[in-house]
């Protein structure tokens, strides 16, 4: 073990990305882009919002900079979210640029799907192999009340192809709202018998402004009571890299079904991200409103040591936990599309 250790450390520096509650904070999740072709009812609030102009985002060459900084520190794994991260221009050439990375183990991609069909090529060209697609309905009517957008067929197809290529995995998160898409739990959970898929139940999050309440949340106790009733739910992995989610498969089933309680189960101890937000601020944790502005370090001509101490700051004030319970009054003000999910 001790000599795994010092090889290891012999190939890239220690991490020093360690907080207080000794996590160690080695994935960097990136939002880059506020904007999305889609209108989901619990991520974007009523009426037109307000969109961040070109210049308030990160360049993608700033992003590159940002990364080679926290890989310095530790940071071993990127996922690429928005909003949408596949409306913005140039996006491949940067997902890329980021796969050429050396040092780093994991490079991934969140997006709705709606894009993905024509384009899921590119995106495995650029080297990318584990893609999330949200989805939470698997009826047109439906997805299309969820989504403001009668997208259903595109992002179906954009699954379909994502299979054909071969992205592996190909994770499939479901937001579970009561009274919206909790009659489809089951279906998303068959979906996985005869699919590679890994089926993700995400409980509701109460973020910024939206048009979904805390009154809609489902919990995982009872999404998962719901499932146990398609087949025995035989636990699987959850190894260093699983994440949050608690992994199933249902008895013969192809893929997977996992939980991610953010709520009622919380995973805080377990959690090693970081996020760089579109709009260039570094935030420790999704459900806590600090954050450390990076952006306008860089723009002033901030040294790389400068940029380093803002990740040090960050993992200093990381919270032990988050604050959001089951019903619970709190939420996170935010806006989901340009912190990234
Ligand atoms: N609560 C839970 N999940 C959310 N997502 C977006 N907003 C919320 C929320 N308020 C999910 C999206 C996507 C992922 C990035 O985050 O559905 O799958
Ligand atoms: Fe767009 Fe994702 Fe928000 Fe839906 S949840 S509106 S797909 S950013």
């Amino acid at each position: 073990m001790g000599i795994g250790n010092n090889m290891e450390k012999g190939v890239a520096p220690a991490n020093e990305l360690v907080d207080r509650e000794n996590r160690h904070l080695n994935y960097l999740r990136i939002s880059i882009t506020d904007r999305c072709n889609l209108r989901c009812l619990y991520c974007v609030p009523e009426g037109r919002i307000p969109k961040l102009d070109h210049d308030d985002i990160l360049s993608y060459e700033e992003i590159l900079r940002i990364v080679n900084i926290g890989i310095r520190l530790g940071i071993r794994k990127v996922r690429i979210t928005g909003g949408e991260p596949l409306v913005r221009r140039g996006v491949y050439d940067f997902l890329r640029q980021l796969t050429r990375i050396r040092e780093l183990e994991d490079v991934s991609l969140t997006t709705n799907g709606v894009l993905l069909a024509p384009n899921a090529q590119r995106v495995f060209d650029a080297g990318i192999r584990r893609i999330n697609i949200s989805l939470d309905s698997l009826n047109r009517e439906k997805f299309t009340h969820i989504t403001g957008y009668d997208q259903f067929v595109k992002v179906w197809a954009g699954i379909e192809r994502a299979r054909e290529i071969g992205f592996d995995p190909i994770k499939i998160n479901v937001v579970a709202m009561r009274g919206i898409n909790d009659n489809e739990i089951l279906n998303f959970g068959r979906l996985s018998l005869n699919h590679p898929f890994h089926i993700r139940f995400i409980e509701y999050m109460p973020i910024g402004n939206s048009r979904t309440s805390s009154r809609d949340q489902i919990l995982t106790p009872e999404i998962q009571d719901m499932i146990a009733t398609i087949g025995e739910l035989i636990p699987v992995g959850n190894g260093q890299n699983d994440g949050p989610a608690r992994r199933y498969r249902i008895a013969g089933a192809q893929g997977e079904v996992g939980f991610i309680s953010a709520l009622s189960h919380h995973f805080c101890n377990r959690c090693n991200r970081l996020r760089l937000t579109a709009d260039g601020k570094l935030r420790a944790c999704l459900l806590s409103d600090r954050h450390e502005p990076i952006k306008e370090v860089l723009r002033n001509g901030g040294s790389d040591e400068q940029l380093a101490e803002i990740f040090r700051t960050a993992v200093r004030q990381k919270a032990a936990k988050h604050q959001l319970y089951p019903n619970g009054v709190t939420t996170v003000k935010g806006q989901m599309q340009g912190i990234g999910g």
